[in-house]
């Protein structure tokens, strides 16, 4: 039998991993899909991380390493955090994790439980809301509004805050919404929360390299009167095409480092030895695919929005970071989460419903344009061609 307190009942899931199956069904049976749904980079990773993997395969690395990471993998991440944001980290708080996902779900089993609130994006990665729901946490929602250009508002934020508050999400460049939170907004929250120093942030800053127009990377790792508070949460999937190696980092205030390193032991006792050695290579060794990664994917926004704008119904304001358009499709006349199945199933349109992002997410469907300029247009096309039914 199941344990019986009811948190299974509580746990959600992303539903762009039914949507990529669901895509690959159609696909099998002789469906031309184009899968705008998961949230992935359609290059492949760089050859000189991948020959770094094989390398360490045909050196030996087949055996557990440290739980927190290879220590010189540990000391190369806070070499790239110094590099890019100019910011001191100790290695001995970074822990190399199987995911970025990982490092969410540590932080939130360390503080969530019955009667504390969590406040998270909406919205936001799904992932967020059913692991605070899981806990037995109160979920509370701080809205990404359109109007805002999805970006997050540091007084909503403030304003929701209880004396049961104890973990503030932000997520920025931002998942679904491609919004990008301003300086000013960090300065107003992080002097907001002076009176507040036992909440603590993680702050989910995947995304990191992948911003466009000009717009600057604000990490809470640059604001040191929070450090000793802030859980980032980063690493290689998205900047370095490596979403199926599962790599990722985070890093800990001092206090609390050890017990994520526990949690590690007793969950995953190490990444594998290979994909570690293939992430230092990511960091350490050159960094022109990353640029030629972010300049194409510029090119697919720019595309995209534009395409976007010219169907019936639909209005897209350009994202600023990721790789997601979020367009509005309220004057279509459709339910966003009917709208997405309907364009999978009849045209092999593979989007996400807004709703599965939170309930803010009516109104919205999520496009990635990780995929070709030629899959984007002709994605657009079979959309126009629904929608003018
Ligand atoms: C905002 C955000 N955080 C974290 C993750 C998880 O990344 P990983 O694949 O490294 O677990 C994703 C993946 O889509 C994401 O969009």
């Amino acid at each position: 039998m199941l344990r019986t307190v009811d948190s299974f009942d509580r746990i959600g899931e992303e539903n762009a991993f039914a949507v990529l199956a669901r895509a690959g069904a159609l696909a099998a049976e002789g469906m031309d899909v184009i899968n705008l749904g998961i949230g992935q980079p359609d290059f492949p990773t760089p050859d000189n991380i991948v020959e770094a993997a094989v390398k360490a395969l045909r050196d030996g690395q087949h055996g557990y390493t440290p739980a927190t990471g290879l220590p010189v993998l540990r000391e190369a991440v806070a070499a790239d955090l110094h590099r890019r944001f100019a910011v001191e980290t100790d290695p001995d708080h970074v822990l190399i994790v199987p995911g970025g996902k990982v490092t969410m779900f540590t932080a939130i089993l360390m503080f969530g439980e019955p009667g504390a609130d969590i406040l998270y994006p909406d919205p936001g990665f799904p992932i967020y809301r059913s692991m605070i729901e899981f806990t037995g946490a109160r979920p509370v929602p701080v809205p990404i509004r359109e109007e805002n250009a999805f970006a997050f508002s540091a007084d909503e934020t403030l304003s929701l805050i209880t004396p049961a508050t104890r973990l503030i999400i932000l997520n920025s460049p931002a998942n679904p919404c491609g919004g990008v939170t301003p300086r000013t907004e960090i300065d107003k929250l992080v002097a907001g929360l002076a009176d507040r120093p036992d909440i603590a942030l993680l702050s989910d800053e995947i995304y990191d390299q992948m911003l466009y127009d000009g717009e600057e990377h604000v990490s809470l790792l640059t604001y040191p009167e929070i450090r000793d508070r802030l859980i980032l949460l980063n690493g290689w999937s998205k900047t370095y095409a490596m979403t199926g190696w599962r790599l990722g980092y985070s890093v800990w205030p001092g206090a609390i480092y050890d017990k994520a390193r526990k949690l590690a032991v007793n969950a995953w006792s190490c990444v594998n030895a290979p994909a570690q050695w293939a992430a230092l290579e990511a960091l350490t060794g050159p960094q022109d695919a990353v640029a030629a990664m972010v300049a194409e994917f510029d090119t697919r926004r720019k595309l995209t929005v534009e395409l976007l704008n010219t169907l019936p119904g639909i209005s897209c304001i350009p994202p600023k970071g990721a790789f997601y358009a979020f367009p509005n499709i309220t004057q279509t006349g459709w339910k966003a989460k009917a709208l997405a199945s309907a364009l999978l199933e009849e045209t092999g349109v593979a989007t996400i419903g807004g709703p599965d992002f939170g309930v803010l997410g009516e109104g919205y469907i999520r496009l990635s344009y990780a995929n070709s300029q030629d899959n984007i247009r002709c994605a657009v096309e079979r959309m126009r061609e629904f929608l003018s039914r």
